[in-house]
């Protein structure tokens, strides 16, 4: 499964990357409003901390208005993604980019047909919002699961990516349900890696360790490092 962080914050896209797991950064319009960076600006400095994909969301809601912004996105850098709103102008213009080689990302997908059209336009990736699903009482990761059935039923290349994701038990039923990629605010990242039962097996073994006789690698160890 590929990790994306969703973010408009540089910051927090910088730690990501520092753990070497990251694959890619989403933004949406609402992200950017509130790093309250310009756009392009914040994209490029993107660009700078990972060669992964990166979803750049256009603001236009026309097809001429879009395939304008589209256009601009992909001088950008070859790993700009655009990100495009699952209406019909939206669908129009995925078609023509995946006819230019624009990669994109379709987004605000809700249902297994706009996943349909969505593959059927060609789209890179479609973001399935699991968490604003749940949020009015639908199942958000069911709607991963029958995605990812029509999508190996027709053997569409759309990646699946998980996207509206509220904490660590959506990024396990994705990767369950065979969603391709997750994005995942910068605060559920931690939430992946924490468990109360290793911090306290890691200390019982730190305590048994120093009951150990010191060897020559430990001895070499603390002397290598000053210890
Ligand atoms: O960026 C797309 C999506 O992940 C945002 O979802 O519900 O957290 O605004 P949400």
């Amino acid at each position: 499964m590929k990790f994306f962080v969703d973010t408009g914050e540089i910051d927090e896209i910088r730690e990501a990357a520092k753990l070497g797991i990251l694959d890619g950064v989403t933004t949406n319009p609402s992200l950017v409003a509130k790093s309250g960076r310009k756009y392009k600006d914040l994209v490029k400095e993107i660009c700078d901390v990972t060669d992964g994909p990166i979803s750049a969301e256009v603001l236009s809601t026309d097809y001429d208005g879009m395939m304008f912004e589209a256009h601009e996105w992909h001088k950008v850098a070859d790993n700009v993604v655009v990100k495009l709103p699952l209406i019909e102008d939206g669908i129009k213009a995925c078609v023509t980019c995946t006819k230019e080689g624009i990669k994109t990302n379709v987004t605000l997908c809700f249902g297994p047909t706009q996943a349909l059209l969505a593959a059927k336009a060609g789209a890179t990736f479609v973001s399935p919002f699991v968490g604003r699903l749940d949020d009015i009482a639908y199942d958000g990761l069911e709607l991963i699961r029958e995605i990812r059935k029509i999508y190996d039923n027709y053997k569409y290349k759309t990646e699946i990516l998980t996207a509206s994701v509220r904490g660590p038990l959506h990024i396990r039923d994705a990767a369950l349900a065979g969603a391709d990629i997750a994005t995942i605010p910068f605060k559920v990242f931690g939430q992946l890696l924490k468990h109360p039962l290793t911090d306290v097996g890691l200390k019982k073994f730190v305590e048994d360790s120093a009951k150990i006789p010191k060897g020559t690698m430990i001895l070499e160890r603390d002397k290598a490092l000053k210890h």
